[in-house]
């Protein structure tokens, strides 16, 4: 495991996203000093009432959430309120947190930090607007980042927004490929080839709150749209959690696998927002990236479970020797 690293999370919660933020904030692995939020599943403003809300319940609302852009960088936005809820939680209807509010803007912010902290990491859940903003303004910000970690992509899985596709990518495309065109620093790529291994099952959402009702039922809450929305469009029986396997890639290494690669991202046309990962270097071109490819399912799970909802053995064994692994499509 790491030490304690400084990280600045870039959002758009976001069922996923939200489960993601519960999983930093409370690893002690991590030291998240913002978040910036991103338009992705929801418009921006939408996305930091929940950061916030998560913050409340984490009882941190002493880390700060700053607004980032409102729409991507050359595209017209898309959000995927389908996927999440017109709230951006599942419509569960969470009242909003009136002590704190949203601070204006996560560029300046981003900047700021690198300037006086240079080393902090980044972890990015969302859209890549925010990020690729910085990088147009001064691309060096980023040369000492400790680790610079994304959930968006797919290598050789099938994309969620068309064949080719994942969201992150498509829903700013242009972003996307300025993150690997300009990144000084290795970027670690956990896509859906990895996340779509990550299943909430009702079996553990039934464990989760059996443990621990309170953040049990939360969970249940913005979650049952999720599982709804997985089955009637995939006939996955739960949800899939991308976002918190991208914290799990920070929080311990040994969990993720993969290779190192020169990467790219196709913006327009039939190929919109695909990862085109150069993984027999056709082009001669030094990795700029390292593609996530394998996950230990257990070890994500036994993180996430202790970290957020206090398992304990030797149920937890017992709980994750019955876990079933998605069949490969
Ligand atoms: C990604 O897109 C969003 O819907 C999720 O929050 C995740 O970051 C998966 O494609
Ligand atoms: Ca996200």
């Amino acid at each position: 495991m790491n030490a304690t690293r400084n990280v600045i999370i870039d959002c758009d919660p976001g069922i996923d996203d939200s489960l993601a933020l519960l999983l930093a904030l409370k690893s002690p692995a991590l030291n998240v000093i913002g978040i910036t939020i991103v338009c992705g599943n929801v418009p921006t403003h939408i996305g930091a009432e929940n950061a916030l809300k998560i913050l409340d319940l984490a009882d941190r609302l002493d880390i700060p959430v700053y607004l980032g852009a409102n729409r991507p960088l050359e595209v017209s936005y898309t959000s995927a309120q389908d996927t999440h809820g017109d709230d951006g939680l599942g419509n569960s209807q969470i009242p909003e947190v009136t002590a704190v509010r949203p601070i204006q803007d996560a560029v300046s912010f981003i900047v700021d930090t690198l300037t006086e902290a240079p080393t902090t990491s980044i972890l990015a859940l969302g859209p890549l607007t925010n990020i690729a903003t910085v990088l147009q303004r001064d691309l060096q910000l980023f040369e000492q980042v400790e680790q610079f970690t994304l959930m968006g992509g797919s290598y050789r899985s099938h994309g969620n927004c068309s064949p080719v596709a994942e969201y992150n990518f498509w829903c700013d495309p242009d972003a996307a490929k300025v993150v690997f065109d300009l990144m000084p620093v290795p970027i670690q790529m956990v896509g859906l080839d990895v996340t779509r291994k990550i299943v909430l099952t009702p079996s553990l959402l039934t464990y989760i709150k059996d443990i621990n009702p309170e953040l049990g039922s939360f969970v249940e809450k913005i979650t049952k749209f999720y599982f709804d929305f997985h089955w009637q469009y995939e006939r996955v029986i739960g949800c899939v959690i991308n976002d918190p396997l991208a914290a799990a890639a920070m929080i311990d290494p040994a969990i993720l696998a993969g290779f190192e690669s020169y990467t790219t991202v196709a913006t327009t046309g039939v190929a919109r927002g695909q990862s085109i990962v150069d993984d027999h270097d056709f082009w001669h071109t030094p990795a700029n990236s390292e593609i996530m490819t394998d996950v230990d399912v257990p070890a994500f799970w036994r993180l996430f479970l202790t970290t957020v909802f206090g398992a304990t053995e030797p149920d937890l064994t017992q709980v994750l020797n019955q876990l079933v692994t998605p069949c490969e499509k």
